[in-house]
């Protein structure tokens, strides 16, 4: 079983977002029963104890635009140092994420920890688009790099 986790700051746009389109791509592919596919968030701002914040309402209508399955009961859950020997792989979507996943990891001596886009020829990060709004740009960057990421697999 190959473990991956997406992390993103909030868990709630783009981080399930990753979740549910690299889902879908292991399911198309007919490799589901290979890998457990979750995602996290570095900061608890979309948490209250314990319980957590379901996908945003953009991102759900972007994926259901796409006829990406989800599940909405998916709750924001906080990336914990404890995690760090249970998963292969710490996907982040920008380099404000991989920077609190190191802290909260406590380092990355296996080489656990990447950045989605780095998987791509573009590189880069996944623009924020709690901020941007731009909803659409991140599913388009999310599929590259999740796809890239995958052929790695
Ligand atoms: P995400 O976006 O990291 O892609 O889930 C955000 C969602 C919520 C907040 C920030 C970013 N927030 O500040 O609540």
């Amino acid at each position: 079983m190959i473990n991956i986790c997406f992390v993103c700051l909030g868990n709630i746009c783009r981080s399930p977002m990753a979740e549910f389109v690299m889902k879908d791509i292991v399911k198309t592919a007919g490799r589901q029963g290979e890998f457990s596919i979750c995602s996290k968030a570095t900061h608890s701002d979309n948490i209250w104890n314990g319980s957590g914040a379901p996908i945003y309402g953009n991102a759900q209508r972007c994926l259901a635009q796409h006829g990406i399955p989800f599940d909405t009961r998916k709750e924001a859950t906080l990336l914990k140092k404890s995690d760090y020997e249970h998963f292969d792989y710490f996907i982040g979507m920008d380099n404000d994420n991989l920077y609190y996943m190191k802290k909260i990891l406590g380092g990355d001596p296996q080489h656990k920890i990447h950045a989605l886009m780095e998987f791509t020829a573009q590189g880069g990060e996944v623009a924020d688009p709690w901020y941007t709004r731009n909803f659409e740009r991140a599913y388009e960057d999310i599929l590259a790099g999740c796809t890239a990421f995958y052929h790695t697999l």
